[in-house]
């Protein structure tokens, strides 16, 4: 079951466990990803309830989301559990380019409303995102401040893209 809330009822919830992870999955012809994500931003903009994730070019979740303009973000309700713990840790180290991480770390998927790309029932706290804006961001033009995190040729050389996803429903699966 799923019951349906105001994002912004559940804003601390969602920030506060972006440190620590959450997961944005995506979905393209017979392929379901997940990834895990520590950044994010949940706001309004043009009269709109958005959800920002900031993904690098060479992850697979990128060729995803740029194939369908969908995403879907599950955080966990409270503190993550062990199990949970794991599922983040190897949705944020292996691709799905490799392995079909979701059947892997054994989770149940559960339809999404509007949205292809899935919920997750131990990740119930859900938001179904349409892309409508999305921006590179050169890495020449982000605050020298931040440059750790654009180390040449590592896994983390690549630049983000900034996708604004529209949240068309938010709910916490039961
Ligand atoms: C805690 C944590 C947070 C992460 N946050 C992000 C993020 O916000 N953006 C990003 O591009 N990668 C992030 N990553 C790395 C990706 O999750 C990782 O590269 C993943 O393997 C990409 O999967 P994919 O190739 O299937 O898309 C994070 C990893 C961890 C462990």
């Amino acid at each position: 079951m799923k019951k349906e809330i105001n994002p912004f009822d559940y804003a601390g919830d969602i920030i506060k466990a972006l440190p620590a992870g959450i997961l944005l999955t995506s979905e393209a012809e017979d392929c379901v990803n997940a990834m895990t994500i520590g950044w994010g931003t949940l706001g309004i903009e043009w009269g709109i309830p958005i959800f920002a994730a900031y993904v690098r070019t060479n992850r697979f979740t990128h060729d995803l989301i740029e194939r369908t303009g969908e995403f879907t973000v599950c955080a966990p309700l409270g503190k993550l559990t062990k199990e949970a713990a794991k599922v983040v840790g190897l949705c944020g180290t292996k691709s799905g380019r490799d392995m079909d991480k979701l059947a892997k770390a054994g989770v149940h998927l559960v339809e999404a409303d509007i949205v292809r790309p899935p919920a997750i029932k131990e990740f119930p706290l859900t938001l179904e995102c349409r892309v409508v804006f999305s921006q590179l961001q050169p890495i020449n033009d982000i605050n020298r401040r931040f440059e750790k995190f654009y180390v040449p040729n590592t896994a983390h050389s690549e630049p983000h893209v900034a996708y604004y996803g529209e949240i068309l429903k938010a709910y916490i699966i039961e």
